[in-house]
């Protein structure tokens, strides 16, 4: 299988094309140097040179605040782009795995999101992600599109990443914990999207790791496997606050758990608890490269 993995510079594209390679497909990466999804119009020729038999498309716009701000942008890459992606693959019958955030909900419910729940992003990056989704499901009806959440991995920027390096500087970390969610391991996502190519699945499946956490849930198990694993740490606190006190200039969903139940049966392994892969990817990070 020829995989042509889109974003190979972030945090999950770097991740998929290491775990496409350790499956032995043949993989090509691009990043924005050699495509820029800000002008959709060369993108669509550009994807379909490739001609590979899977497309995934992990670049986006994700700066989730700076978006409010840079709407075009956001719509550039998140919508034209994902639509330019998909009439790419289609012209020459390639199949296309989309990926897409929680943040499409608006955070209203008190259980978990299924895939076909009323959509209702609160900010631009969910508007321009979800309009993104519906783009691709317009051009390519038989697309696959992932959405997930809370991103982690060892590659690129991310809270875990945020945490230990603050927890290395200051003594009290105040963290929101009226947000609730699931972390996500990159490693965890590329595993299930190699799975979705596999099953030659379409259509919208949610991933995240098991279980249910606030910001401040996460922030104090990553910092109870830093001492574990020995990172260098002077916090002595962590102080659970309300998003109020934390004021960002996008509004982020109070809930966003996404439910599991549709993709647990297109997997044939367990999905792990996000707890066990937090440690696993620290462990990972505590090993000298
Ligand atoms: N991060 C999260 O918490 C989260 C949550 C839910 C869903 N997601 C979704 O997961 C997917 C992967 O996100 P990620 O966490 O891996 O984000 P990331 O680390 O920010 O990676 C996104 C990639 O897209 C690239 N990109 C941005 N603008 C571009 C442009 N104009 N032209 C070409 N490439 C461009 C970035 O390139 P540069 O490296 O050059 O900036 C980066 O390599 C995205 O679809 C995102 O919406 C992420």
């Amino acid at each position: 299988m020829k995989c042509l993995v889109t974003g190979a510079a972030g945090q999950l594209g770097q991740e998929t094309v290491l775990a496409l390679q350790a499956a032995g497909e043949v993989v090509i990466g691009i990043d924005r140097q050699e495509l820029d999804f800000s002008q959709p119009d060369q993108v669509a020729e550009a994807i379909a040179a490739h001609q590979a038999d899977w497309v995934i498309n992990c670049a986006a716009y994700t700066n989730v605040d700076k978006a409010e701000q840079e709407q075009e942008q956001a719509f550039l890459v998140n919508r034209d782009s994902a639509r330019a992606v998909a009439e790419g693959v289609a012209s020459y019958g390639g199949r296309l795995l989309h990926v897409s955030t929680d943040f499409i909900f608006g955070g209203e419910q008190s259980h978990p999101y299924a895939e076909d729940d009323p959509a209702n992003p609160l900010g631009v990056y969910g508007q321009s992600k979800w309009e993104g989704e519906q783009a691709v499901q317009d051009v390519m009806p038989d697309a696959a599109i992932l959405r997930t959440a809370w991103v982690y991995g060892i590659h690129g920027h991310n809270f875990v990443k945020t945490m230990l390096r603050l927890a290395a500087e200051r003594d009290e970390l105040r963290v929101v914990d009226d947000q609730i969610g699931t972390p996500a391991w990159t490693a965890d996502i590329s595993r299930a999207l190699l799975s979705l190519t596999k099953a030659d699945a379409s259509g919208v499946f949610n991933f995240t790791n098991e279980g249910v956490a606030s910001w401040y849930d996460f922030a104090s198990e990553i910092i109870a496997n830093a001492r574990d694993l020995g990172f260098p740490l002077k916090v002595k606190k962590i102080s659970p606050i309300p998003s109020v006190d934390f004021p960002l200039p996008a509004t982020r969903p109070a809930y966003s758990v996404l439910s599991k139940v549709k993709i647990r049966q297109a997997l044939d392994y367990p999905i792990p608890h996000w707890r066990q892969s937090l440690t696993a990817m620290m462990q990972e990070l505590s090993r000298p490269r």
